[in-house]
């Protein structure tokens, strides 16, 4: 194995791009599969499939010729110029995976745009069916849905929204399910059905006739690391929604396309979600690509009152709906729901071990190839570890300089604790698990020196 020090702080020559914040990395080769090569020649395991979006893995040969195949043919077409045949097919594609009635699909180009699709037809339907006081989006806190106005406004993470607070209007929101973190007597069913009801009490307490939606990611993403309401919650949650008349987002954005061992992560529980937000997965890497799902009785009556007031300029383009018809291929071809179930069994037991030899990791949790392990001072209580130490950060570097790219995010400053996140792309094997496991577990050790943290055996 190529064990390195890719800190990214090399000497380099000045860059026009402005990166987010001013650390560089190295500067990328080639990828294929699961690996990704820089251009010093040094090899990176993927650990976390990018942002957790290139689901089949890097370089897939058939998804590459169908591109260029579309390539040669057209690249663009303006939706409103012309209907494309990837586009058309694609949506037939989508919708048999979908639960069942969602069968009109919206593309767009990212998740973001996705989220932000979802809340205008939620509002124009609102507003189409003789609803005009409806038009609050209620979310939980934590949790990320973009980085656009409308999408930012239903993330609960204040570090991201603050500084733009009087730009937009910041909807509210009920706490997300961490249901593992609470020490009460409740059993686990009992804290899912409370984290539920809490939705009803703010929508009673918002005013029922003025909320139009609930969004939520069915699992968590990079704002609560992977997290698992309990069952009962998810049943619940759309109770609830009915008895409002309130639709129910569920933001797949992450979490679809196979990621959780299943098409949607909704599906664990046969959710039935009023609209949902796909990308990441749908375009694994390969185009930018993003898709709404809603069924006929929303989108007619908007479309029967003028229109859908939305759309961007490369919605729906054959280049990208041609690379998303041949994910979806591969993701069938290749078997990867199974995959990701059984080699995120295989990745949790790796992780449960690593939590036995580490006492300081006190959670290991997710679905699929979807996990995280969350450190803590105090995995009885679940006591939070000081937040300015950064652990999750520090070990994330230290994986890094190992050659595995892993994910975390803080969310609000720290507040909600420190995680990594472990999401290889759905083609990974048993083997290169043992990899990442391994690889982890050495960054967790220097970690647990760094930090003086106890280690058993
Ligand atoms: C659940 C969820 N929704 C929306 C988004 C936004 O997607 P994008 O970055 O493609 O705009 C993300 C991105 O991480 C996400 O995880």
């Amino acid at each position: 194995m190529n064990r390195h020090a890719a800190t990214g702080t090399a000497e380099r020559r000045p860059s026009n791009l402005f990166y987010v914040t001013r650390l560089r990395r190295p500067v990328i080769e080639r990828a294929e599969g699961i690996y990704i090569w820089d251009q010093d020649g040094r090899r990176y395991i993927d650990g976390s499939s990018g942002p957790v979006a290139v689901n089949i893995g890097h370089g897939n040969r058939n998804v590459l010729d169908a591109m260029k195949r579309q390539m040669e043919k057209a690249t663009f077409a303006y939706r409103l110029h012309f209907e494309n045949e990837p586009a058309e097919e694609l949506a037939t594609q989508l919708a048999g995976r979908l639960p069942g009635g969602l069968d009109r699909i919206f593309f767009v180009s990212g998740g973001s745009e996705a989220v932000e699709s979802c809340i205008k037809l939620a509002r124009q339907w609102a507003v189409a069916t003789n609803q005009h006081s409806r038009w609050k989006v209620i979310s939980r806190m934590p949790s990320y849905h973009g980085g656009t106005f409308g999408a930012l406004a239903v993330t609960g993470d204040g570090l991201l929204t603050d500084t733009f607070a009087d730009q937009m209007r910041i909807m509210p929101t009920v706490p997300a399910p961490t249901a593992y973190r609470d020490r009460d007597n409740l059993t686990m069913e009992q804290r899912g059905i409370k984290y539920a009801d809490m939705l009803e009490e703010k929508i009673v307490a918002e005013g029922p006739d003025s909320v139009v939606a609930f969004i939520m990611e069915p699992i968590g993403g990079a704002a609560t690391n992977a997290l698992v309401a309990p069952d009962s919650y998810y049943p619940r949650i759309r109770e609830i929604c009915d008895r409002y008349g309130i639709l129910l987002i569920h933001d797949e954005v992450m979490t679809g396309v196979a990621r959780t061992g299943k098409f949607l992560g909704g599906d664990h529980w046969n959710c039935r979600p009023d609209i949902i937000a796909l990308s990441k997965g749908i375009g694994s890497g390969y185009a930018p690509l993003g898709a709404m799902a809603a069924p006929q009785r929303i989108v007619k009556p908007v479309l029967d009152m003028g229109g859908f007031q939305h759309g961007h300029t490369y919605a729906g383009n054959p280049l990208a709906s041609a690379a998303g018809l041949a994910v979806l291929g591969e993701v069938d071809r290749l078997g990867l729901i199974d995959n990701a179930a059984a080699m995120g069994e295989v990745l949790m037991d790796g992780m449960r071990d690593l939590a036995k030899r580490f006492p300081f990791i006190g959670d290991v949790r997710g679905k699929g190839l979807l996990t995280a392990l969350e450190f803590v001072a105090d995995p009885v209580t679940m006591e939070k570890l000081p937040p300015e130490i950064r652990i999750g950060q520090r070990v994330l570097d230290l994986a890094y300089e190992r050659g595995l790219i892993v994910y975390f995010r803080r969310v609000t400053g720290g507040v909600q604790g420190d995680c990594v996140m472990v999401c290889p792309p759905l083609i990974v094997t048993r083997d290169q698990i043992g990899e990442i496991v391994s690889i982890l577990g050495d960054a967790i050790a220097v970690a647990a020196r760094e930090f003086d943290l106890p280690v058993n055996g």
